[in-house]
């Protein structure tokens, strides 16, 4: 790629690495935001681990090199998300202050929250809003924050194999931050006049790991991941039908509605369905006066036959798929349908990160 046109670029390509492929996507940002490309590559198996562990940097950088040697993408600055056990994000209240002063204060307040060592990690954080709360000599103004905390030599190991495959990381996101931004983009008109304590629900069904982010206006309030995902239709057809996982896989994504398939998938259906009913209720029970108002799914679990339709049936007013090029400006064309489509349902993570300029 063009080194020159790389220096001079203002878009950067969100960049998805996820437990089963990589994502990238590109968009021009002025006064209208347009596509300009989109592509996915798999990951064999294992490269990545649902705890956000690589197991195998040469699989990634050869994916990457691959999906970058077309000419699709103008840059080489990439924007990319990371997740896992390195990354942790609670929900805090700190005294009310100006958000200058946050970024000051919240160091000393991340140390009593946070297991891993301050000093070896790198703080991000989202205002939610202002809170009164009780205290014992009657209520005190507080302002909410989500507290991100990623360790540092998990982002300079995850961003050197991203160097090593000719990429130039400009900025990294919490991976959950990047799904609420993809959300927000698009739902804005819808997002301005909600009330307080009104809460949508996005959710991310993955590979690895079933991602919810619950949004509110415009601030991610808080996020959680479910262990159940899209692996583990695969893991219980293995266990069941005697295959292995790669064979398993296959097995659901092509005889899903077979009469020895269609029960296990309708019975890991039940399960990842009330996963999600439970962590939507905890939520509500403990993060005070707070409503669910809509869940927005995306993700390439979702497509599996039937997990939609159930938590539709829990959630029958509620539940609708999360448009992550609703208010993008795409060229449509009978060829690009397909494309198009594919990008709605597993780029939304990418969207985010693409819409993310240098220096953010
Ligand atoms: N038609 C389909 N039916 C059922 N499952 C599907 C279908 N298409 C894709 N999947 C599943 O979706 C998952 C991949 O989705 P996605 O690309 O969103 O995950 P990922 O981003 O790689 O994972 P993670 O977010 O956990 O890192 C795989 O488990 C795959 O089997
Ligand atoms: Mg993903």
């Amino acid at each position: 790629m063009d080194l020159l046109k790389s220096i001079f670029s203002k878009t950067v390509v969100g960049l998805d690495i996820g437990v089963s492929g990589i994502k990238a996507v590109e968009v021009s940002i002025g006064k209208k935001v347009s596509l300009i490309a989109y592509n996915r590559i798999s990951l064999p198996w294992g490269t990545i681990t649902p705890e956000g562990t690589v197991k195998n940097d040469l699989a990634i950088i050869g994916a990457l090199k691959k999906l970058f040697s077309g000419k699709s993408f103008s840059t080489s600055n990439v924007s990319v998300g990371i997740f896992g056990n390195s990354v942790l994000s609670k929900p805090i209240h700190m005294p009310k202050m100006a958000k200058k002063d946050i970024e000051e204060q919240i160091y000393w307040e991340a140390e009593q929250y946070i297991p891993f060592n301050i000093e070896e990690c790198s703080i991000d954080f989202a205002v939610v809003g202002n809170t009164v709360q009780k205290v014992v000599a009657g209520t005190e103004s507080t302002i909410e924050v989500l507290l991100v905390a990623v360790k540092k030599d998990y982002i300079q190991s995850f961003t050197g194999i991203i160097e090593r495959a000719g990429l130039n990381p400009i900025v990294v996101d919490y991976q959950a931050f990047a799904l609420g931004n993809a959300f927000e983009f698009n739902y804005t008109s819808e997002l301005s006049d909600l009330t307080a304590g009104e809460t949508n629900v996005v959710i991310d069904f993955g590979a690895g790991s079933t991602k919810l982010s619950f949004i509110e206006r415009e601030s991610t309030v808080f996020t959680t991941k479910i262990s159940s995902c899209g692996s583990g239709y695969s893991q219980l057809i293995s266990e069941r039908l005697g295959e292995n996982f790669d064979q398993a896989e296959v097995i659901k994504l092509t005889e899903s509605d077979s009469a020895l398939v269609s029960p296990i998938i309708q019975d890991y259906n039940a399960h990842l369905s009330s996963e999600v009913q439970k962590n939507i209720d905890v939520f509500l029970a403990q993060m005070g006066e707070r409503s669910l108002r809509k869940i927005f799914y995306c993700g390439g679990g979702s497509k599996t036959p039937g997990l939609i339709e159930m938590l539709h049936d829990k959630y029958p007013e509620q539940i609708e798929p999360l448009n992550p090029i609703k208010n993008l400006i795409v060229p449509r064309s009978k060829s690009n349908m397909k494309m198009l489509e594919d990008l709605s349902c597993l780029g939304t993570v990418a969207v985010g990160l693409a819409l993310r300029k240098p220096g953010d």
